[in-house]
């Protein structure tokens, strides 16, 4: 088990940046990249997440910038990479918070704090510490047109809104819980519109990103490509 603290790492120009919308598959890619490449990983839509769970327990109104920016900026967060699990987890102010993140309340707070641009400054500096010898793999909504924009690889991982909640539905039924696919597509849709459509930072393919469609790809391809085109680049050896 590591654990990965955000404080101030030295900058570092081995990053591979993938955005795209909720869904898409970057959440495993990042994870099966960073893992083989023995890379860090930094999973910024967690760190937005953990915000919202602060906010809902110091009673921090959504639409609160200067006390969200506050919150942001002293944010005691740690983060549990454990091989076992499927994603990282979070300490919030020591408490394990991991279970209440990924539903559906978190993630729409998360999308709607994520819109303050004084939240987003906030959080700039925690996530560039993140970048560290031998590499990172940064995992997010603007990571390669903002947080990362020098990075020499930078992905925009789609799929169709369909397949994303069809996906969403797979790991909501495996988990024991339930939706109808009808309801995942508005809710999909919907985030999508909110994080592509806010003035700071919204979700856009940075202009040299290259764009991969996973609607009908397995992860294992999409990191065969990812990985083919950082060999290619010269970022990582064969
Ligand atoms: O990737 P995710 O679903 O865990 O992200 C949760 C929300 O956080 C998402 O709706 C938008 C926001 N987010 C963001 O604005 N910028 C990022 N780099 C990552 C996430």
């Amino acid at each position: 088990m590591t654990v990965t603290t955000a404080d101030t790492a030295p900058q570092h120009s081995a990053i591979i940046a993938v955005d795209g919308p909720g869904g898409a598959g970057k959440g495993t890619v990042c994870k099966r990249l960073a893992e083989h490449l023995g890379w860090h990983l930094l999973d910024s839509g967690l760190l937005y997440r953990v915000l919202a769970r602060a906010a809902i327990k110091h009673g921090v109104a959504a639409d609160d910038a200067a006390a969200l920016a506050d919150l942001a900026a002293g944010l005691a967060v740690q983060f549990v990479s454990d091989s076992d699990s499927e994603g990282l987890s979070a300490l919030l102010e020591v408490e394990d918070v991991t279970a209440s993140l990924r539903n559906e309340e978190t993630g729409r707070l998360a999308s709607q704090v994520a819109a303050l641009e004084a939240v987003r400054a906030a959080l700039l500096r925690r996530q560039r510490a993140f970048s560290a010898a031998p590499g990172l793999v940064a995992d997010g909504r603007d990571m390669g047109t903002v947080v990362f924009p020098a990075a020499p690889l930078k992905i925009y991982l789609t799929a169709s809104v369909e397949e994303r909640a069809r996906r969403r539905h797979k790991q909501l039924l495996a988990q024991g819980q339930s939706d109808t696919l009808a309801r995942l597509v508005e809710a999909i849709a919907a985030r999508d519109h909110s994080d592509m459509s806010r003035a700071v930072a919204p979700l856009v393919p940075a202009a040299d990103a290259l764009s991969i469609d996973s609607t009908d790809m397995t992860i294992d391809q999409v990191c065969q490509q990812v990985l083919g085109e950082a060999v290619r680049r010269g970022i990582i050896e064969d």
